[in-house]
């Protein structure tokens, strides 16, 4: 455990860690281009050299290992001198395309200058090197050579993490330039990763080249729903709108990454297909209602379906609902004498692979299974089967379309002949067209909550952005439907859905949202040590 002293500043850390590590842990930023904490050491960007007492020259700071008595200076004269030169050193042939650069407002050349450098160019425009611009590398990637300071982050990313090799680095001196390998396409299904961690404009995403400049999107902290991998996300948005999704640094969950697939997911969040009010059939069709009357109208229904005939209701609620959805959909399969299903469904060939994608497309498989739920198709042909012998009074569907993964033919006679169905869902999906009643329920991106990954790691989510038009929460809407029924107080939030559901004693018991704030906790792990 050496010693170390940076900017006068004393202090002890692990041994192995290299310079830029300690003052991170100090909170004195040292700048940097080439280095990046998942991948391997480059030292080629020179931009984080210091002063280290009695060694002759300037050190890179991401390769020099801390050793005791080092002691650093990241401010010195002859630092600024260095940080200027390299600074001059990379922007000699940088094209003057900051006003059209998708990457202004979050490039390190920008804001570098600004920081360490502010002299005027020595070097006249005609005379810098021209290289290739807005070139199509992939399916989501565009790379414009003459932005890129051969940080070579790219090329690690795709030789390191994806292991396929797709980028490398051409020619000689300064016509050295980033380029596909021959034959290649940068067709990897992390392949936009590269965007995230090359430190300029050189590689943007075909997604959000020019929807938005970043200075004027929020970014809320969520969970990719897309598998049952639970990839810490950003969510960057502005008035209502999603814009795109970033990773999150979660070591024990994604690292640093995103698969493309879960990164543009945000796009089905807010599709054509939004449930924007109550519906309410009538012989002509479904009517728009208000939730006032959609709750009383549901609740005496369901009232009288479980007097007609005991367990005459059940419940279905899916994977792709929040903890405290599920929790909240079970207090009313008690408070109706209900019985309540879980399902998981994901197509039979879904991709995944062994670094983060998931085959289970659901996001919280595992929170049916922590609160004693089944989670595979024989539960939703066992709700069928009760449908076909004819009992089944009404039935109350949670973001759950049962025309996806069973028989369609099949669920759509057995649907028709339910005396009466409740759909809550976010959008319209086959199911609704044989529904009584439909409750618009937002999605994860319009909602607090948890998911629990597939290894039992409760994560939070938080609201984003507003539901559009009258869908609300649903934890709201079941929250709200139980109390209708006579059953609990609905809870005043999605932390005290979270808190009654904690209340239980089961596997979530001892986790509360403020334990859960950042990373999220493995429940059997705060179960053991509980
Ligand atoms: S394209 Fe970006 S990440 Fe790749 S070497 Fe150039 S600057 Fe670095
Ligand atoms: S691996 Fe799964 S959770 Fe992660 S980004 Fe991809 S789809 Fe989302
Ligand atoms: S960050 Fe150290 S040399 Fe690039």
């Amino acid at each position: 455990m050496p010693t170390l002293e940076i900017d006068g500043k004393k202090i002890e850390v692990e041994d192995g860690l290299t310079v830029i590590q300690a003052a991170d842990q100090l909170g004195v930023e040292i700048p940097h281009y080439c280095w990046h904490p998942g991948l391997s050491i480059a030292g080629n960007c020179r931009m984080c050299l210091v002063e280290i007492e009695k060694s002759p020259k300037l050190q890179i700071a991401c390769n020099t290992r801390v050793t005791e008595g080092m002691v650093v200076h990241t401010t010195s004269e002859k630092t600024k001198v260095a940080q200027k030169a390299v600074l001059e050193f990379l922007l000699i042939n940088h094209p003057i395309d900051c006003p059209v650069c998708d990457q202004a407002g979050e490039c390190k050349l920008q804001e570098y200058y600004m920081d360490y450098d502010r002299q005027r160019s020595r070097m006249p425009l005609e005379a810098k090197v021209k290289k290739g611009k807005a070139i199509p590398i992939g399916q989501h990637v565009m790379l414009d050579q003459e932005r890129c300071i051969l940080c070579a982050r790219c090329t690690r990313f795709c030789d390191e993490i994806t292991h396929t090799s797709e980028l490398g680095i051409y020619e000689r001196g300064d016509h050295c330039r980033i380029e596909l390998a021959p034959g290649k396409t940068l067709d990897n299904p992390y392949s936009m990763n590269v965007i995230d961690i090359c430190p300029v404009g050189a590689l943007t995403s075909k997604d959000f080249r020019f929807k938005a400049r970043v200075w004027y999107l929020e970014r809320t902290d969520s969970v990719c729903g897309a598998c049952a991998n639970g990839c810490n996300t950003e969510i960057y948005h502005r008035e209502g709108r999603i814009f795109r999704f970033q990773p999150r640094a979660n070591l024990d969950v994604n690292q640093y990454w995103l698969c493309d697939a879960g990164r543009l997911s945000w796009s089905g969040l807010q599709g054509e297909s939004r449930l924007l009010q109550p519906l309410a059939r009538e012989a002509t069709g479904f009517v728009p209602t208000n939730w006032t009357g959609a709750l009383s109208g549901v609740a005496t229904r369901l009232r009288d379906a479980a007097a007609r005939r005991p367990g005459g209701v059940a419940i279905v609620v899916s994977a792709e609902a929040s903890n405290e959805e599920i929790a909240l959909a079970r207090r009313l399969g008690t408070t109706l004498g209900a019985t309540v299903t879980g399902v998981s469904w994901s197509p039979p060939d879904a991709f995944h692979d062994d670094f983060l994608v998931k085959a289970d497309k659901n996001p919280n498989t595992r929170g049916l299974a922590l609160q004693g739920l089944a989670t595979d198709t024989q539960a939703a042909e066992g709700v069928l089967a009760t449908i076909e012998a004819g009992t089944l009074q009404a039935l109350v569907l949670v973001r759950t379309d049962l025309t996806r993964w069973l028989d369609r033919a099949r669920v759509e006679r057995a649907l028709e002949a339910v005396p009466y169905l409740v759909v809550l869902d976010s959008d319209r999906r086959d199911v609704a067209a044989y529904a009584d009643v439909v409750l618009p329920i937002g999605t994860y991106a319009e909602s607090d909550g948890t998911f629990t990954n597939h290894a039992d790691r409760v994560q939070r989510f938080r609201t984003a952005v507003a539901s559009p038009g009258e869908a609300r929460p649903g934890w709201h809407a079941l929250g709200d439907l139980v109390t209708s029924l006579g059953g609990d107080a609905a809870p005043a939030s999605a932390d005290a859905a979270f808190a009654a559901l904690a209340a239980e004693g089961g596997a979530f018991a001892g986790l509360d949202y403020d334990l859960l704030a950042g990373h999220g906790v493995t429940a059997t792990k705060a179960r053991a040590s509980a």
